[in-house]
C-alpha cells in the first residue's frame, strides 16, 4: 500500500518532511523540482520550500545572510540570525504543511547551518544544536538526501549559471572552506544513517533524481506496508482518537 497522506478514511496524518543539503552548484534546487513532481505524480501535496527563507520574514532577512551584510555580527550572531529566519520558516511554512498532511521538501535546512557555520566560524557545536533545538522543535527532517559532490565541479556549475554576475557571501569563499563543507555534510549523514541518504550528485540529472526516489520509496513510501498489521492498527486508532 501506498502511504498516501490524506487518502485514509479522513483521517489526518502528519505528513513527511524531507530536506535535499550539500555544496554550492550540487544540484539541490534542480533535484527539489523533480522530486516535487514526482511525489504530486502520486497525489501527495507537496510544499517545495528553501532556506534561508521559505517565509515572508525569513525571505527578508535571506537577503541580509547571503549578501555577506550579517557577517559584522561576528560567527555566534551569523548563526543566531539563521536560526531566527528559521523559526519564521518552521512556524509558517513547515509545521502547517505537516500538519495539514502535506509533505514539504526543503532545498537546505538545519544540516546546512552546521555544516557551513560549524566549517566556517569554527562555532561550538553544543550552541549550533542548542540554536537548532529551538529552532526546529519538532520539524525534524525524516529523510535527508546530501548532494555530495567534489566542491571544483560545484562551483564551476555556479559559476557557468552565474554568468558573469557577482558570488554571494559563501560562493565566494576559498575552496578550503568547501572542502571541510563537504566533510561536515559527510559526517553528519555518518552519525545519522536512519535520517540521511548520501546520493553521488556528480552523475546525470536523472541519475540523480533516480537514486533519490529510491531513498524515498524505501524509507518512507514503503514504510506503512512493511510494518507489521497490529502497528499499523494501532497508529489508525490513534489517528482516529
Ligand atoms: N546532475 C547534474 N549534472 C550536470 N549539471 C547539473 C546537474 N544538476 C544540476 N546541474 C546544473 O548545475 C547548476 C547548479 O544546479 P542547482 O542550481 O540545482 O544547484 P544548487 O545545489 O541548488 O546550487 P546552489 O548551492 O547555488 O543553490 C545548474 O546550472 C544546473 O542546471
Ligand atoms: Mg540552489
Amino acid at each position: 500500500m501506498i502511504d498516501q497522506p490524506n487518502g485514509r478514511g479522513g483521517a489526518l496524518r502528519r505528513g513527511r518532511f524531507i530536506t535535499l543539503e550539500g555544496g554550492e552548484g550540487a544540484g539541490k534546487s534542480t533535484q527539489v523540482r523533480l522530486l516535487v513532481t514526482r511525489l504530486e505524480e502520486r497525489g501527495i501535496e507537496v510544499v517545495a520550500t528553501r532556506e534561508p527563507g521559505g517565509s515572508a520574514k525569513a525571505e527578508a532577512l535571506r537577503q541580509v545572510l547571503l549578501s555577506g551584510a550579517a557577517t559584522r555580527f561576528g560567527p555566534r550572531g551569523e548563526a543566531i540570525l539563521f536560526s531566527a529566519a528559521r523559526i519564521d520558516h518552521v512556524d509558517n511554512t513547515i509545521e502547517p504543511a505537516l500538519a495539514r498532511g502535506a509533505w514539504v521538501v526543503s532545498d537546505r535546512f538545519a544540516d546546512s547551518t552546521r555544516a557551513y557555520q560549524g566549517a566556517l566560524g569554527k562555532l561550538d557545536s553544543r550552541l549550533i544544536l542548542e540554536l537548532e533545538r529551538i529552532a526546529i522543535g519538532n520539524a525534524r527532517p525524516d529523510l535527508t538526501i546530501f548532494l555530495d559532490i567534489p566542491p571544483e565541479a560545484g562551483l564551476l556549475r555556479v559559476s557557468k549559471r552565474r554568468n558573469g554576475k557577482a558570488a554571494d557571501r559563501f560562493e565566494a569563499e576559498g575552496l578550503a572552506f568547501h572542502t571541510d563543507l563537504r566533510k561536515a555534510f559527510r559526517e553528519i549523514a555518518k552519525t545519522e544513517p536512519k535520517r540521511c541518504v548520501i546520493v553521488n550528485a556528480l552523475a546525470p540529472e536523472n541519475d540523480v533524481a533516480a537514486a533519490i526516489w529510491r531513498a524515498v520509496e524505501t524509507r518512507l513510501l514503503q514504510t506503512t506496508a512493511k510494518r507489521p498489521r497490529r502497528a499499523r492498527r494501532k497508529e489508525a486508532a490513534e489517528e482516529r482518537a
